[in-house]
């Protein structure tokens, strides 16, 4: 696993209001979201036909909801609460002192 530092603060990911920003960890576009008092990671579009997510909105019960075809998705655990049987990738991220961190699983070259 590596950590990729994504921000500074948590602060810094999100604004007054904001509950998600998109930042890019080793080449990818990664979602991070705020629920409660905690933060998950994602992928960035929706496993169903790659709608951005991020144009989509956290429900009441914080799952986070599709702008195209209104699946939902637990950004906890990546499961399709609403049940089409989809699966949304997730990411390990983690709140330090010394900023924000996504952990992504090292890249093998092409004989590792
Ligand atoms: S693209 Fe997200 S639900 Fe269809």
């Amino acid at each position: 696993m590596v950590w990729h530092k994504v921000a500074e603060s948590r602060a810094e990911l999100f604004g007054a209001g904001v509950d998600m920003a998109e930042v890019e960890v080793d080449g990818k576009t990664v979602l991070v979201v705020k629920v409660g008092g905690e933060m998950y990671a994602c992928a960035s579009k929706c496993p169903h036909a790659g709608a951005r997510m991020k144009d989509g909105y956290l429900d009441a019960q914080g799952n986070l909801v599709c702008p195209l075809h209104r699946y939902r998705f637990d950004p906890k655990t990546g499961r399709n609460v609403s049940g089409e049987g989809y699966f949304l990738k997730r990411y390990v991220v983690k709140d330090t002192e010394d900023g924000v961190f996504v952990g992504m699983e090292e890249k093998k070259g092409i004989f590792g």
